[in-house]
């Protein structure tokens, strides 16, 4: 059973001195005895500021099971910033495929090249120097100084801004709610584990102070939440309402030759998956498409069923039409051949890899 702190708050009392915020103190008793084990995590310690960036960029917008595998791998390959930044950009691309969020390997780059150039292979340790280097906004910033460095940040995350919104029964909407929630959080980080305290209450809020359900009977900071006391821990946080997704559709074409390779090219510009793998494909609209964008004359096959594949702001119905060239052919410029075996080595998103996979199903 967890321990509890029979903790009456008034809201508008002055902070206490953050070290001695009872909540505090059993949130960390918590996170000591509960807190989750994870591959790049060094609990009651300081963690490597490398390995603490390269999770923190994997974290954004994905979840803890998803990155592991992928942290795992990262390590292995390139065990250093140094490494990383002498790293191949289209084997980082690879090795990133099937994350998503692309525009994250791509300044992850940028970012080991900053650091391995401008300050010697060592990351800056402040978060003002953090957040100037490629793809490290305030969150992330925040989240290295406090656990890579010790600095008294104030991390705020959707875990974070969901136990203190209910902590504090704070009803802004967010995000305009953030000034309260750092208000709150300035008044509990403690000076000597800052970076244990906002881990601690990433797992809160990951296992515990769930969106949907929370389990208040075990949680460390129950008896101080105003949410529960109010008997409505999901009514916060405060959230606008969602906007819909965009509707777009496009029309992919899998071709096959007779040697069992496949036409690719590179996505090119800034945008969605730029810098990634694709086989040929017309840009997505909200029309249906004509084969008249084929890479190449040929019997192209429709086929019934499209892949529908949900981006974060984009539902994309993916058409796909197939053909078997009866003989090898050049690629068309700015097109490769690549053999099936191979398409390991390419850095395909899981979009292209589901495209692919329902063509060669009907060439089969
Ligand atoms: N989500 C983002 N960063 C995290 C961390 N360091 N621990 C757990 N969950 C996280």
């Amino acid at each position: 059973m967890a321990s509890r702190i029979g903790l009456a708050i008034t809201e508008g009392m002055p902070a206490p001195p953050p070290s001695a915020d009872r909540r505090t103190a059993a949130l960390l008793a918590w996170y000591d005895r509960a807190g989750r084990d994870l591959p790049w995590r060094v609990k009651s310690g300081r963690a490597e500021p490398y390995r603490v960036w390269l999770s923190e960029i994997m974290l954004q917008q994905t979840s803890v099971e998803a990155v592991k595998p992928y942290f795992t791998k990262f390590m292995a390959l390139w065990p250093d910033v140094k490494a990383l930044a002498a790293a191949e950009d289209h084997a980082v691309m690879t090795a990133w495929a099937g994350l998503g969020y692309y525009a994250r390997a791509r300044n992850l780059l940028a970012c080991a090249r900053a650091v391995a150039r401008d300050y010697d292979g060592r990351f800056p340790q402040t978060e003002a120097d953090l957040r100037a280097l490629p793809g490290i906004g305030a969150y992330t910033a925040a989240a290295i100084a406090a656990i890579a460095f010790g600095e008294r940040a104030i991390v705020i995350d959707g875990n974070i801004e969901r136990v203190v919104t209910r902590l504090a029964a704070i009803d802004t909407v967010l995000p305009k709610a953030k000034p309260e929630i750092g208000a709150v959080l300035e008044g509990m980080v403690p000076a000597d584990r800052p970076g244990d305290f906002a881990q601690a209450l990433m797992d809160l809020g990951a296992t515990i102070c769930t969106p949907k359900s929370p389990s208040c009977l075990l949680c460390p900071l129950s008896e101080a939440c105003l949410a529960r006391a109010r008997g409505q821990p999901t009514a916060f946080p405060v959230k606008p309402a969602k906007k819909g997704r965009k509707q777009l559709q496009g029309l992919a074409f899998v071709v096959l030759d007779p040697q069992a390779r496949i036409l690719v090219r590179t996505r090119a510009g800034k945008g969605l998956l730029a810098g990634m793998a694709e086989v040929p494909n017309v840009d997505w609209s909200a029309e249906p498409m004509g084969l008249q964008a084929a890479p190449f004359p040929a019997e192209w096959q429709r086929l019934k069923q499209p892949v529908i594949h949900i981006f974060t702001h984009i539902e994309l119905r993916m058409e796909i039409a197939v053909a078997r060239l009866p003989a090898t052919a050049p690629a068309p410029e700015g097109m490769r051949w690549v053999s099936l075996e191979r398409l390991g080595d390419e850095p395909l998103p899981t979009l292209f890899r589901k495209v692919i996979e329902a063509g060669l199903r009907a060439l089969r």
